[in-house]
């Protein structure tokens, strides 16, 4: 039987951004379908499993009866301890392990909190155009507003404060920044940061950090992060999350780390959200945190080699694009007469090549596509090759 019972939804929930990739999954699913070897770089998924030891530390702590019980709320002091660890050695920032430290869900939650706990409607929050889409969801959920900062590959993809208006200075209250960044896989150099705490102490605004490829520097580089710079910690706080750096991406651990004020706010959002992980996934995300790095190192490594490999293949078909320094990520620029969602449909029909098209993540990312490099060099080059077969690079 028909039932006329409608239930609409909340007005905020009307707020929220669609979901631009749920269409290329669907369109590389339906070449797959089709009988097509695709290629698929359009994803930020890790593709190599957690390392072993970090297993084995999860396998261990199921057996422990106090695991089964509810953790504490804000989480377990060694995990906090744990990472507190990791920013000394890694960064030399030194942190309140109780009080400059909340336990997440994965980064994601807390990139989607903090508005939340931070703007009231009608508040402006500055976002990175193009940029990770998950700004945009918190900065709807908490009804406020959004300006963006445009990314330009001139200014090596960092904001620039000079060129931000009055007003917008004025009345925004957070901010959002991502280095290594998703997707142009520019990194910041810590006289970035220097000036970024300048400018927010100048206006007023919280600068939200978002370190998710902190990890993945080439070259011998290890990315800056934000809490290195002074008075970092006065103006804001950083997001850490365990995905990327020991592919632990399903496991969901993140963090934010730094201003004591907003991760009491954060901590106390989440008393009326969540009970903690589930502890056995916190203790072995501690062991991931405070046994040998060798694994990251490894990961790392293998990045920078299918980087190599993966612009040498670009070099040869003439795809002239800059070699990313940081990230698991490609930013390439799509060639005169496409858009980069023509550009990524071209690829995927023609060369089986799946592509994140630029405009995903907002305007600023028109006329670029981006891969992931989570493809063995093998699979990486056969992309290249597929798509030098179409010679569209002169
Ligand atoms: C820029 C950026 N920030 C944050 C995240 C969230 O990571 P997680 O929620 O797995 O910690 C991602 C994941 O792809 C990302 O690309």
């Amino acid at each position: 039987m028909m039932s006329n019972f409608s239930i609409p939804s909340a007005d905020v929930m009307k707020q929220l951004p669609t979901q631009f990739f749920a269409t290329l999954v669907q369109n590389v699913n339906r070449e797959i379908a089709a009988g097509h070897d695709v290629i698929n770089l359009g994803q930020g998924n890790p593709d190599t499993p957690t390392p072993p030891h970090i297993v084995k530390a999860l396998q261990e702590s199921a057996d422990n009866p106090l695991y089964h019980k509810y953790s504490p709320f804000r989480g377990y002091s060694f995990l906090k301890e744990a990472v507190v660890q990791r920013y000394q050695e890694d960064y030399g920032v030194t942190l309140d392990p109780e009080t400059e430290v909340a336990i997440l869900f994965g980064g994601k939650t807390g990139l989607v909190q903090l508005p939340q706990v931070l703007l009231n409607p009608g508040d402006l929050c500055l976002v990175p155009d193009p940029g990770y889409p998950d700004y945009w969801s918190g900065v709807a959920l908490a009804k406020a507003e959004m300006s963006f900062l445009p990314l330009k590959e001139e200014n090596r993809f960092l904001p620039d404060y000079e060129a931000i208006s009055e007003e917008d200075r004025r009345r925004a209250k957070l901010m959002f920044l991502n280095y290594p960044n998703n997707p142009t896989s520019a990194i910041a150099p810590l006289s970035f940061y220097e000036d970024t705490v300048e400018f927010a102490k100048r206006n007023g605004i919280v600068v939200a950090s978002d370190f998710a490829y902190g990890a993945i520097g080439f070259d011998g580089e290890r990315p800056v992060s934000f809490l290195q710079a002074q008075g970092a910690k006065d103006v804001g706080i950083e997001f850490y999350t365990l995905s990327k750096t020991y592919n632990m991406a399903g496991w969901r651990v993140g963090f934010a780390l730094g201003n004591a004020e907003i991760i009491s706010m954060i901590n106390l959002l989440q008393d009326h959200m969540y009970v903690s992980l589930f502890g056995g996934i916190q203790s072995a995300a501690a062991t991931a945190l405070t046994s040998s790095q060798d694994c990251v190192g490894e990961l790392v490594a293998r990045y920078e080699s299918r980087r190599n490999a993966f612009y040498d293949a670009l070099g040869l078909i003439g795809w002239k694009a800059t070699r990313p320094s940081g990230s698991f990520f490609s930013w390439l620029p799509v060639p005169q007469g496409y858009t980069s969602a023509s550009f990524a449909d071209l690829l995927l029909r023609e060369a089986k090549v799946a592509v994140a098209p630029g405009i995903g993540f907002g305007n600023g990312g028109e006329g670029y596509v981006r891969a992931g490099l989570l493809s063995s060099e093998a699979r990486l080059t056969e992309a290249v090759e597929r798509i030098g077969k179409l010679s569209l690079f002169g």
